[in-house]
């Protein structure tokens, strides 16, 4: 795959690009492998993807990195995913800030081990200035129970008087989500060859437009990135509208 990123329109980009990064275990068991070493070579697809949505100019990645469900999954291998973030995350700091770009997590950080906590908020501070791509990285995340939360506490400022419960609506609640201030992803790439969302930005993708790749995660590279912006460039989108009516406002 050569030449592929020629074809982007620069223009035209999506703004936000959020992945659902799928085929870690998979990718191992092909190898007769453990599934640790499956997500051990994500991280190279991880810095692919970053990479790439950098250079482009793309504004907001968002990878799905843990889900809520994901606390399900043997206790060594949610060891060794910790182990991983932090090991990336300590290695990579200095690639962020060279390349000017801003860390932001979404998730039940609470749920998250204190030295993650840690190293997150440490990394989060120091790129806050960064104006470049903004990483978003979903951890211990899951979007009902981002919902459920966003409306617990609009609830809360009810009861409490701080808003008018007439004052409910779709721009008010998005400020109760943990995107608040972010733009809905425009494209969400979800590799594995499996077509579900698993809980992830529901509320956000309502016309976000869908790729899904065979390919497994860790042989993700800047290529298959290239190949879903093209894909998307593509596509016409309507947002209930018809063509007759896109044409003409
Ligand atoms: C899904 O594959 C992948 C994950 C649950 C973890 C993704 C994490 C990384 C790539 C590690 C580093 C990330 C960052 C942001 C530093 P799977 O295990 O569900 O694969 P399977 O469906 O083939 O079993």
């Amino acid at each position: 795959m050569t030449g592929l990123e020629n074809k982007i329109d620069k223009s035209k980009l999506p703004c936000h690009i959020a992945i659902i990064m799928d085929g870690n275990g998979r990718w191992a068991k092909e190898r007769g492998s453990h599934r640790i070493f499956g997500h051990q070579n994500g991280v190279t697809a991880v810095k692919e993807a970053v990479e790439g949505a950098g250079e482009l100019g793309v504004r907001y990645l968002t990878l799905y990195a843990f889900s809520k469900e994901n606390w399900c999954r043997p206790q060594e291998e949610i060891n060794a995913l910790m182990d991983l973030m932090v090991s990336t995350i300590n290695s990579e700091t200095e690639t962020l800030i060279k390349n000017n770009v801003r860390l932001l997590v979404i998730g039940d950080i609470k749920s998250l081990p204190e030295s993650i906590v840690k190293k997150l908020n440490e990394v989060i501070e120091r790129t806050s200035l960064n104006d470049g791509l903004t990483l978003i990285v979903a951890l211990s995340y899951g979007a009902r129970w981002e919902i459920a939360n966003a409306a617990g506490r609009i609830a809360e400022d009810v009861v409490a008087g701080r808003i008018e419960k007439e004052a409910i609506d779709e721009t008010l609640f998005s400020k109760y989500l943990l995107t608040s201030g972010i733009p809905d992803p425009e494209l969400l790439i979800r590799t594995s060859g499996e077509f579900r969302i698993s809980n992830f930005l529901l509320w956000q993708i309502a016309y976000t437009e869908m790729y899904f790749s065979a390919t497994l995660w860790p042989d993700f590279r800047k290529e298959h990135l290239y190949e879903a912006i093209i894909d998307f460039q593509s596509r016409e989108r309507r947002f209930g509208k018809t063509s007759e009516q896109l044409n003409c406002d």
